[in-house]
């Protein structure tokens, strides 16, 4: 598969993914996620590669899930896809460490795809919120069940009812990044964590790996499916369809409870 919105590298044993679609921040169309998918199969498969660093911009790490790609879709569409629990699923699947290296925005599937991840570095620029009430649905992409096992169930449902944003200093205190490093300092502190992790034994790195998650599992894969299925429920609504069509004609939504 040629890759059109990501940038896909191998350097030694690290595989770098860029997020490379500029003009729309980064959103996550059924494109994008396919290609993210299929890279991640290429590095699962490559037995030389040890970790992974996923970024975006130094403008913007994703602005979510993408508004325009959705905003027609009815429930049966989005249930019949369901391109975003394949990249959820790929993710989980996937037994070798990976790196977010965020700056900017993480919003909505931007700050899921981020907490997909196994480790976030994160510049001192970058926010992280979960705007998607506003938009007349909810999380779809995990959001609700790991922003809250990250940061707790204060912060996370002031997130999620609100869409209030996180700045990096609230989000490295509350433990939902790993670290914040200046933004000229981003790529390199996430290469030197992926090295060192490249350096280790593979097989108890995997271990360390697979334990640590499991102690975080624990009925996740519950909490995953209501998500999912409310997500895609949202999607009967008139709040949803009024939601999104505000935000792509850049007008107030006027949401109406239905
Ligand atoms: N899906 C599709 N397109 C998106 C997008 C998304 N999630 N986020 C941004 N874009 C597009 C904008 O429509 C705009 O496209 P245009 O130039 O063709 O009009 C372009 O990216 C630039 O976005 P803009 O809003 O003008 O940039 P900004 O710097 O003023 O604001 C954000 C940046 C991230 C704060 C703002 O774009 C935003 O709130 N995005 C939506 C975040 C969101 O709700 N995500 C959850 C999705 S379920």
């Amino acid at each position: 598969m040629a890759f059109k919105n990501i940038n896909f590298e191998i350097k030694e044993h690290i595989g770098v993914i860029r997020l490379d679609r500029p003009r729309k921040l980064n959103a996550l169309n059924q494109q994008l996620v396919q290609e993210l998918v299929s890279a991640l199969r290429k590095l699962d498969a490559d037995d030389s590669i040890r970790c992974v660093v996923l970024t975006g911009s130094e403008k913007v790490f994703s602005a979510g899930a993408d508004i325009e790609e959705m905003t027609g879709k009815t429930f049966v569409e989005m249930y019949a896809q369901d391109h975003f629990s394949e990249i959820a699923e790929a993710f989980l699947k996937f037994r070798k460490p990976i790196i977010a290296a965020v700056a900017g925005a993480a919003l909505g599937g931007g700050c899921e795809l981020a907490m997909m991840c196994d480790i976030i570095i994160a510049a001192e620029d970058s926010f992280f919120g979960q705007p998607e009430i506003s938009l007349g649905v909810i999380a779809g992409i995990g959001g609700t069940q790991r922003l809250t096992r990250a940061v707790g169930k204060a912060k996370a449902m002031e997130m999620h009812l609100t869409g209030r944003r996180m700045t990096a200093d609230e989000a490295e205190r509350s433990g939902l990044v790993s670290r914040l490093v200046p933004l000229r300092k981003l790529m390199d502190e996430a290469m030197a964590t992926a090295n060192k992790i490249a350096a280790l034994p593979p097989l108890a790195v995997k271990a360390a790996k697979e334990t640590v998650n499991r102690a975080e599992e624990t009925s996740l894969r519950e909490g995953l499916l209501v998500e999912r299925r409310l997500f895609h429920a949202m999607f009967a609504t008139e709040d949803q369809t009024e939601g999104m069509k505000a935000f792509t004609e850049k007008r107030q939504a006027h949401f109406r409870g239905r």
